[in-house]
């Protein structure tokens, strides 16, 4: 059985205070629950400047923190970028890839996207590689071919092999901070879609993999996306920012 995965994305959200409080907070609510049983991980993927703040808070604790974005080159002379092994030194284990926000706002190509999976990859990091189509791609009936295009670009890269212990997380853009959520029928059919696609590679692999869903996750309807067979969690951003939201939809998974 695979292992649930809820992950927190703050986005370009909090300060050393409000982190202060919303951490400690999840920490009385969900260490001991975690610690207790491993059917749930939970993650926070935090503003960069945070980092050493949220290792300090997180230390010790079951939650795990990891970033938002990553250079694909290792090192030099890259104005402003973050590579993997900055995130490392930080103690994050893993990494958002290919945003939706990054895809639409900052130009990232598929291309690009790859590259960045396969940086993460090869620092040791895990990977959440993020898939979704805009509502004009659904609208014109064109959703499979566009994950598809998403994700062949990683194969293409990495290889069925670099999605050994990587997550992917199915996002439509039209359901992201609007408020919409994919029916749980409209996002088990996605689900079921890239698990099928990744099974022509590797049977074994795909059963193994987890694939988590972001587009509105909220308290109130967590409990039945993750009741479906294929969705393996959820990826939350606006959510993720108040306490008893996160710590009920963490709740609904380990149901
Ligand atoms: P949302 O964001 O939960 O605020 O819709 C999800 C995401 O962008 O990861």
């Amino acid at each position: 059985m695979r292992q649930k995965l809820v992950a927190g994305n703050w986005k370009m959200h909090g300060s050393l205070q409000s982190n202060q409080i919303l951490l400690a907070q999840l920490r009385e609510s969900l260490d001991a629950k975690l610690g207790a049983q491993s059917r749930l991980e939970v993650l926070v993927c935090v503003p960069a400047p945070y980092f050493a703040q949220v290792q300090s808070i997180l230390n010790g604790s079951s939650i795990a923190w990891g970033a938002q974005n990553v250079s694909q080159h290792k090192s030099g002379a890259y104005t402003g970028e973050i590579s993997a092994s900055m995130l490392q030194d930080f103690g994050c284990r893993h990494v958002l890839i290919g945003h939706s926000e990054r895809r639409g706002m900052y130009g990232e190509t598929d291309f690009e996207v790859a590259a960045k999976f396969q940086a993460a990859k090869m620092a040791g990091l895990i990977p959440v590689l993020c898939v979704g189509e805009t509502l004009q791609e659904r609208e014109s009936g064109v959703t499979e071919s566009v994950i598809a295009r998403q994700i062949d670009a990683v194969l293409e890269v990495s290889g069925i092999d670099g999605f050994w212990q990587a997550v992917v997380a199915y996002e439509p853009v039209w359901a992201i901070g609007t408020g919409k959520t994919a029916s749980p029928g409209q996002a088990q059919a996605v689900h079921a879609y890239i698990r099928q696609r990744l099974s022509q590679h590797h049977a074994g692999l795909a059963e193994q993999l987890r694939i988590v869903y972001g587009g509105s996750v909220k308290a109130d309807n967590a409990a039945e996306l993750f009741a479906m067979p294929d969705i393996d969690g959820g990826l939350v951003g606006g959510a993720s920012l108040v306490s008893a939201e996160f710590v009920a939809i963490c709740e609904a998974a380990c149901s």
